[in-house]
C-alpha cells in the first residue's frame, strides 16, 4: 500500500518507523516530516492545512491510506474531506474530534453520561467565571474550551491565580479558543495516559504509558506538551485498564454513536487516578505525544491492519499484542522552551548515541541542511529506549542523551522516577 503519514514531531517519526516496518507498506510519504522521518519516509513539503492539497497529492501517488498524527486537521475536518473523495484516512470525523476540540462539549458529555470526571461549569463571560472561582475556592482549574496548543490550562493555587487566568482567556490572548471557559475542580491523584484505539463501536486498549507534563525535575516549572515518557505505567493495573473501559472509554463510545458522531481513530483520556477511583481529566482525539514514542518500540503487532481496521469498523475480534520490555523516551528541547527558544542551533553526536543498544532516537523539531542536522522546533528529539525494566531503559537512554552535543538544548534527568521507585520498591 501507499501511505501518507501527516504531522512532522516525534509522535509522526515513532509511527512512520513502525509503518515503514509493515509489510503491507510500499510507499511511505509524509508532509512536512522532519529529518528523522525523512529517514523512513520520503518527506514532502505539503500545507496540511490544505485539504485540497493533500486529496491532490493523494490522487497524483496513488495513495491508499492517509495516517493523520495532529490535532488541529482532525479538527478541521481532514478526514471528513479525504473521505469525501474516495481517500480512507485513520482518525476521527470533524464531529468526533470535538471531544478534543471543545473541553466544553466533553463535560457536558460526561455530565450526560455519568462519566466520572471532575465537577466544572461553562461560561461565555468573564464576571459569572470569576464568582464561581470564588465560590468554589482554589486550588481550582481554568480551561479554555478550544485547542491552545498545551496553553490553555491553568492550575490555580489561588482564587487570584483563577482570576487572572480567566481575564487573560476572555482577554483574547488564547484567542478564539479562549472565547468560552470551562471552570472546574481540581484532582488530587497520579496522572496516566490512556489510549483505546476505536472503529465507532468497538475499543480495544493499548498498553500503558505515563507522560511529564512538567518541563524541570521534581515536577516542577511550566506545563509543556511532554518531557518524557515511559511504559508500562505501573499505576494501571489491569483492574484499573478495565474500569477506564467500563467507566469511561465505553460510555463515551456509545454516547458519540448515539449522537451520530461515532468515534473512530485514538481516543486518548488524560486521566487522574484519585483515590475514588478514575477520573477523565481531559480528550484527545489522536496519539500521545511522546507517548507514542514508547509505545510504538512496544507494540509486537504490525500496526497497519490495526489502523485499517480502526478505519473499517472492523475492530471486533482484533488483538493487539505488546513485548514485556518497558520503554522510556526523554525529550531533549530547546534552551528556554516552553517559552521563547532559539532555532537554529546545530545537534551533533546523533550517530554515536543511537548506536546505544535499545536506542532508537526520534526527531521532533529537526531539520536536515548543508549535512547538519539542526534544530527548529521547541521539542526536538525523543532519545527513547528498550529494555527488561523501566530502571534500565532510564540508564539506557541517558547514555545515549550524553553522547549527543547540543549546548543549544537541555533535558529533564528524572523521567521515569515514580515507576523507578516502584521498582526498588519491590526490590
Ligand atoms: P490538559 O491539557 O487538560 O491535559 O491539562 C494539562 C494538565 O493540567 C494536566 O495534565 C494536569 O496535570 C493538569 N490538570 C488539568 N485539569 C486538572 C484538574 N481538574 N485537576 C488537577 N490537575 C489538572
Ligand atoms: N503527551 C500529551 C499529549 O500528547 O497531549
Amino acid at each position: 500500500m501507499n501511505i501518507l503519514l501527516l504531522g512532522s514531531g516525534g509522535r509522526e517519526h515513532a509511527l512512520a518507523w513502525k509503518i515503514a516496518g509493515s509489510p503491507l507498506t510500499d510507499k511511505l510519504f509524509c508532509a512536512p516530516g522532519n529529518a528523522g522521518i525523512a529517514r523512513e519516509a520520503e518527506c514532502v513539503a505539503l500545507d496540511i492545512a490544505e485539504h485540497a492539497a493533500v486529496i491532490a497529492f493523494c490522487r497524483a501517488q496513488n495513495i491508499d491510506f492517509v495516517v493523520v498524527g495532529p490535532e488541529a486537521p482532525l479538527c478541521a475536518g481532514i478526514v471528513d474531506d479525504l473521505e469525501i473523495a474516495g481517500i480512507k484516512a485513520f482518525g476521527p470525523s470533524k464531529a468526533a474530534a470535538q471531544l478534543e476540540g471543545s473541553k466544553g462539549f466533553t463535560k457536558d458529555l460526561c455530565r450526560a453520561n455519568n462519566i466520572p470526571t471532575a465537577a466544572y461549569e461553562r461560561f461565555t463571560a468573564p464576571e459569572p467565571a470569576k464568582d464561581y472561582a470564588r465560590q468554589q475556592g482554589a486550588p481550582i482549574v481554568v480551561k479554555a474550551d478550544g485547542l491552545a496548543a498545551g496553553k490553555g490550562v491553568v492550575v490555580a493555587m489561588t482564587v487570584d491565580e483563577a482570576t487572572a487566568a480567566i481575564d487573560m482567556m476572555f482577554g483574547g490572548e488564547l484567542g478564539a479558543a479562549g472565547a468560552e471557559v470551562v471552570v472546574e475542580e481540581f484532582l488530587e491523584g497520579e496522572e496516566a495516559s490512556f489510549f483505546a484505539l476505536c472503529d465507532g463501536t468497538t475499543a480495544i486498549a493499548f498498553a500503558s504509558a505515563q507522560d511529564h507534563k512538567r518541563v524541570f525535575d521534581g515536577d516542577k516549572g511550566p506545563n509543556t506538551g511532554g518531557m518524557g515518557a515511559y511504559s508500562p505505567a505501573p499505576i494501571m493495573t489491569p483492574d484499573m485498564t478495565q474500569r477506564v473501559m467500563d467507566e469511561i472509554i465505553h460510555p463515551t463510545m456509545r454516547a458519540m454513536a448515539a449522537m451520530g458522531a461515532p468515534f473512530k481513530g485514538v481516543l486518548f483520556a488524560g486521566l487522574m487516578i484519585t483515590r475514588d477511583g478514575p477520573k477523565l481529566i481531559e480528550y484527545n482525539a489522536r496519539f500521545g505525544d511522546p507517548e507514542t514514542q514508547v509505545l510504538m518500540l512496544r507494540m509486537m503487532s504490525d500496526i497497519l491492519p490495526a489502523l485499517l481496521a480502526s478505519r473499517d469498523g472492523m475492530l471486533k475480534n482484533f488483538d493487539l499484542r505488546w513485548y514485556g520490555d518497558a520503554a522510556l523516551t526523554v525529550v531533549m528541547a530547546a534552551n528556554g522552551y516552553p517559552g521563547a527558544y532559539d532555532k537554529g542551533s546545530v545537534i551533533e553526536g546523533l550517530d554515536e548515541a543511537g548506536a546505544v543498544e535499545g536506542v532508537e532516537i526520534f526527531h521532533a523539531g529537526t531539520k536536515a541542511e548543508g549535512g547538519k542536522i539542526l534544530a527548529i522546533g521547541g521539542r526536538v528529539l525523543n532519545v527513547t529506549a528498550t529494555a527488561k525494566t523501566v530502571a534500565e531503559a532510564q540508564a539506557l537512554a541517558y547514555q545515549a542523551v550524553d553522547r549527543i552535543r547540543w549546548p543549544g538544548g537541555f533535558c529533564r534527568r528524572d523521567i521515569g522516577w515514580r515507576a523507578v521507585e516502584r521498582e526498588q520498591a519491590k526490590g
